[in-house]
């Protein structure tokens, strides 16, 4: 039987749409019944609706703390049988209730600890990358405990930061490693294979 999994997002969604196509293919062994977002009116919603995964947008006013937030976001994916939840580009901070711990994963668009923790997503991290002057960058799919990107590393994938490199040319090149190392951290997590 597939592994029931949930997506959070806030912006685009690709992730969301990549899981959606893999298993659709039989590529992944999930079921990916519920999309949460912390947005509302982002194209991750629209990449749910066409692959008729359930949404649920939540709190997009900010009225709720972390703490509550968290537990009505992860009440939503007990509700729906959901054995993982798999952050892509997800920016709020969740606070992981005690059951679920070990069981949500995040990837980051850099070689963690480097460039990592509050302030470092989207194009500021491959920002600080090409500023430093790095000749390599990549992505962590890692487990996701209550400290921003700091929980223990299932996998890396490096990429070359190339000459003339700008942010736009960087980040694709990071996004196309996401695209195969977060499938393949799912698959050793599920398979219990991760180290
Ligand atoms: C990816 O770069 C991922 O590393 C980060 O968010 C991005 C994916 O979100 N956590 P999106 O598809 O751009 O909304």
């Amino acid at each position: 039987m597939s592994h029931p999994v949930a997506v959070f997002v806030s912006g685009t969604g690709r992730h969301l749409e990549n899981f959606a196509s893999l298993a659709q293919a039989g590529e992944l062994d999930v079921d990916v019944r519920l999309c949460v977002s912390n947005k509302e009116g982002v194209l991750a919603l629209e990449r749910a609706a066409r692959f008729g995964i359930d949404s649920l947008v939540l709190d997009p006013g900010r009225d709720l703390g972390d703490e509550a937030f968290s537990r009505e976001a992860f009440a939503a994916c007990t509700a729906r049988g959901v054995e993982l939840v798999l952050l892509a580009g997800f920016l709020r901070k969740l606070v992981i209730p005690q059951v679920w711990e070990g069981k949500v994963l995040n990837i980051h668009p850099s070689l963690l600890p480097a460039f990592g923790g509050k302030g470092y997503w989207g194009d500021r991290v491959h920002q600080a990358v090409l500023d430093r002057g790095c000749w390599f960058s990549g992505c962590t799919v890692h487990v996701v405990d209550n400290v921003y990107d700091n929980g223990p590393i299932l996998l890396q994938q490096v990429v070359p930061v190339e000459p003339g490199d700008d942010v736009h040319r960087l980040a694709e090149r990071v996004f196309e490693a996401e695209a195969q190392a977060f499938p393949e951290a799912v698959r050793l997590h599920l398979e219990g294979r991760a180290r």
